[in-house]
């Protein structure tokens, strides 16, 4: 892996998993394939398209004429950009939209839209008259590479994110990359933290290419196409051998528990977009594991460099109103890890790291150590 890909039509990864698998379908402007793909896989369908405000000015329309040059009949609903739309209030919209637009057993939810569309359709799907399928088109780096992939679906309790949800797998998913060309450089780089969290803990050829490759993939090249298959390659093998997270999944998880203690902790605001929390998460998680003694230093602050690097926050202190109530307390931010969902009996279960390319699931973590750690990382 060391010269990236020429820009090609269309890359295919499949997520195996028996008679419910499906394609991911990645490269520039295969959008415009949605309608051919969507009646292949089911002849007769009616859909209906759920996405954001921004995303619908920029990708409604070519959605909806792909699905009309199809023949596929389609309606649209819109929610309110951000995570605040994964919530009761929007779920409950979204599923009456659907009611109302005679979504039936046999017909598909299209999300279309970033990790909140994606999470907030599955999910409106999942429980739709007790499951209706649906096709994820990702417009967000993250989504391409993480949410969109793996059957993932849900809402956020205001007792804590991703709390209510599901396990509804997607018939298909469309990554154009095309369409990252609108996004922000912060939520592009956002996404890339996710990108670089396949390499850090399972890859770490993949890491030292990235490590060369990061200004071609930012800038639109074919390193982006090459990264974002890679990475659903990875997603897509561990979802097949483990699509439920009873062990190896959770992997992916590296540097969420304390990334979405940062987010609650932010109020799920612009102060600290999720992938952002990711960089400061898996930053915190290769340090506490040097402190345990399970990877080297000089490992751990080979990940911080890159990440910094690219321009994410790699600190407490990069997270904007960093003294504000809440964030700089050690036992809040433990007190909101206990509350994610990867706490058993009041012990917390990490993902740590054994080397770059190599983390490792720590169940029984000791809270005290944590908040201890946390502590010393809040002063320095
Ligand atoms: N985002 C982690 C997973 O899908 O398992």
């Amino acid at each position: 892996m060391t010269a990236p890909l020429k820009h090609s039509a269309s890359v295919i990864v499949d997520v195996a998993l028996g008679d419910r698998a499906y394609d991911i379908v990645i490269g520039r402007d295969v959008l415009a394939s949605l309608g051919e793909r969507i009646a292949a896989l089911r002849p007769g369908v009616r859909t209906a398209i759920v996405t954001d405000r921004t995303v619908a000015k920029y990708w409604l329309e070519p959605a909806e004429a792909s699905l009309a040059a199809a023949g596929i009949p389609t309606s649209r609903i819109i929610v309110e950009e951000g995570e605040g739309s994964k919530s009761y209030a929007t779920l409950t919209e979204v599923s009456e939209a659907l009611i109302a637009a005679k979504i039936e057993r046999n017909d598909f939810v299209i999300a279309l839209g970033g990790g909140v569309v994606g999470d907030l359709a599955g999910f409106a799907a999942a429980i739709l008259r007790r499951g209706v399928d649906f096709v994820q088109v990702p417009t967000s780096l993250l989504a391409q590479v993480d949410s969109s992939v793996g059957g993932k679906t849900g809402i956020n309790s205001p007792q804590g994110k991703n709390l209510i949800g599901a396990f509804h797998q997607p018939l298909l998913v469309i990554a154009d990359t095309s369409v990252l060309d609108t996004l922000s450089p912060r939520q592009f780089r956002a996404g890339y933290a996710e990108v670089a969290k396949y390499g850090i803990l399972g890859d770490e050829a993949f890491f030292a290419w990235l490590e060369k490759n990061h200004a071609d993939l930012f800038s639109g090249g074919a390193a982006r196409e090459h990264a974002i298959a890679t990475s659903c390659r990875a997603k897509a093998g561990v979802v097949s051998r483990d699509e439920r997270e009873t062990g190896e999944r959770a992997l992916l998880n590296l540097g969420h528990t304390f990334g979405h203690a940062l987010e609650a902790a932010t109020g799920f605001s612009d102060r600290l977009f999720h992938g952002e929390g990711v960089s400061v998460g898996m930053v915190l998680a290769a340090e506490f594991s040097a402190q345990l003694g399970m990877i080297s230093p000089d490992d751990a602050a080979r990940i911080a460099r890159h990440l910094s690097a690219v321009g994410l926050p790699t600190r407490l202190q990069d997270i904007a109103g960093f003294r504000q109530e809440g964030l700089a307390d050690a036992d809040a931010l433990l007190a909101l890890m206990a509350q994610d969902k990867k706490v058993k009996r009041g012990k917390l279960t990490f993902i740590l790291l054994e080397a770059v390319g190599r983390a490792v699931i720590a169940n029984n973590v000791e809270p005290s150590l944590v908040r201890d750690f946390m502590q010393a990382k809040l002063k320095a």
